[in-house]
């Protein structure tokens, strides 16, 4: 292991993405007891309030840190989207253990757009991604796009303040300038929640 993955722990993709190793490494990082001692996923959704009905959309959702715990406690289906097979490979493992039977996994390219239809669903997720796609303002249309009327993005990132470890300072994205592309995208926040020592978190509807 690199030093740079020592000091660049949970999931951030500084990784080569071509070798399993490193997303092994990624998702152990991803879903370590330690992570889950400072953001806890059972914790954000009793805050947030998952739908009990509908499609939720956990977009770049690795190996499942949030889709299981979303999936076990919603009666509706959760979409699970990521760019990588290998990590949707482990959340599909993680959701069968747990008897999750209402989750799909989907392969997302690693563009910007989702493979939904417009208007599909009630809920989407984007949890340590949005400061790492290659146009988050695009992506952020495409949530946009997804969702119903009146439907809801939780927007889960790491904050600006230093820190030992995440990624580097200088691609993070402050909760101001997520909250103006949001609003350019026609995503307006209502709500700021708790999500750890390290992150903001931002509930925003369309
Ligand atoms: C830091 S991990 C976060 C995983 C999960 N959301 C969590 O908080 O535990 C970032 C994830 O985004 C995925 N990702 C990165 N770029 C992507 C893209 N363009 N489309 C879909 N997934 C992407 C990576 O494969 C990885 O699983």
């Amino acid at each position: 292991m690199s030093d740079e993955q020592h000091r660049r722990p949970h999931g951030h993709s500084s990784h080569d993405p071509n070798h399993v190793h490193n997303f092994d490494h990624m998702a152990s990082s991803l879903l370590s007891e330690e992570r889950r001692s400072w953001q806890d996923p059972e914790r954000i959704f009793d805050s947030v309030g998952i739908p009990d009905s509908g499609v939720m959309v956990d977009i770049g959702c690795g190996p499942g840190f949030f889709t299981v715990p979303a999936a076990a406690r919603c009666r509706g289906t959760v979409i699970g989207m990521d760019a990588s097979p290998h990590l949707l490979s482990i959340c599909r493992s993680r959701l069968d253990v747990a008897g999750c039977s209402n989750a799909e996994l989907v392969l997302m390219d690693a563009g910007n757009s989702i493979p939904l239809a417009g208007e599909s669903a009630e809920l989407v997720l984007i949890a340590n991604v949005l400061h790492d796609m290659t146009s988050p303002p695009a992506l952020l249309a495409e949530v946009a796009r997804i969702l119903k009327p009146g439907g809801r993005l939780v927007n889960i990132d790491w904050s600006r303040d230093d820190s030992e470890f995440g990624p580097p300072q200088e691609i993070r994205l402050s909760a101001d300038e997520s909250s103006s592309m949001m609003l350019s995208a026609g995503l307006r926040i209502e709500s700021t929640l708790d999500a750890g020592p390290y992150h903001y978190c931002q509930v925003a509807r369309k």
